[in-house]
């Protein structure tokens, strides 16, 4: 079995992003300083699979120290997953890429953080037991 992972911080309503950024971003809460800290230590050593928008706000450091991947719509999931056999595989979202890879994920890993500000990209609840939410 593959060991695919996803780990992320939502804010009290579920908010996930703002403008391409964490909706808290610039926080120096240790609560907020924390959790970016330890999804950098959780991460390391291994795959961090994520859309683009995602993988342009991880800072330089990070691909140092573990295998980071751009993936997109054009790409098979499967596919994508078996180019990492005997790997720790982290799915990074975005929104797309957790419609589409939640039902590979067998462990989530999320913060709650005290935000309750403003969002343009939300957590689904319903990856978490593999799939998107049909909002039509
Ligand atoms: N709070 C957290 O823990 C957390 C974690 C991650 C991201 N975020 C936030 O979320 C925002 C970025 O996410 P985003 O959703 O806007 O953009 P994104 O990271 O670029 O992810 C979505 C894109 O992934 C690509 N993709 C790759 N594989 C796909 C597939 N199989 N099916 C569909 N699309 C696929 C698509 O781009 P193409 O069609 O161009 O290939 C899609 O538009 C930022 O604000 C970021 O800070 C927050």
């Amino acid at each position: 079995m593959i060991d695919v992972r996803a780990m992320c911080a939502i804010g009290q309503r579920g908010q996930l992003g703002l403008d391409g950024h964490l909706p808290w971003e610039g926080n120096t809460d240790p609560l907020y300083v924390e959790d970016v800290t330890r999804f950098f230590a959780e991460t390391q050593g291994h795959v961090l699979i994520a859309g683009p928008k995602t993988i342009a706000s991880v800072p330089e450091f990070a691909f140092r120290d573990r295998t980071i991947d751009v993936i997109r719509s054009h790409e098979d999931p499967e596919a994508v997953l078996a180019r990492y056999p005997g790997r720790r595989i982290f799915v990074g979202g975005g929104i797309a890429v957790w419609n589409v890879y939640a039902r590979y994920i067998q462990n989530w890993d999320i913060t709650r953080l005290p935000y309750d500000g403003e969002a343009d990209r939300w957590f689904d609840p319903a990856w978490l037991v593999g799939g998107a939410l049909r909002r039509t």
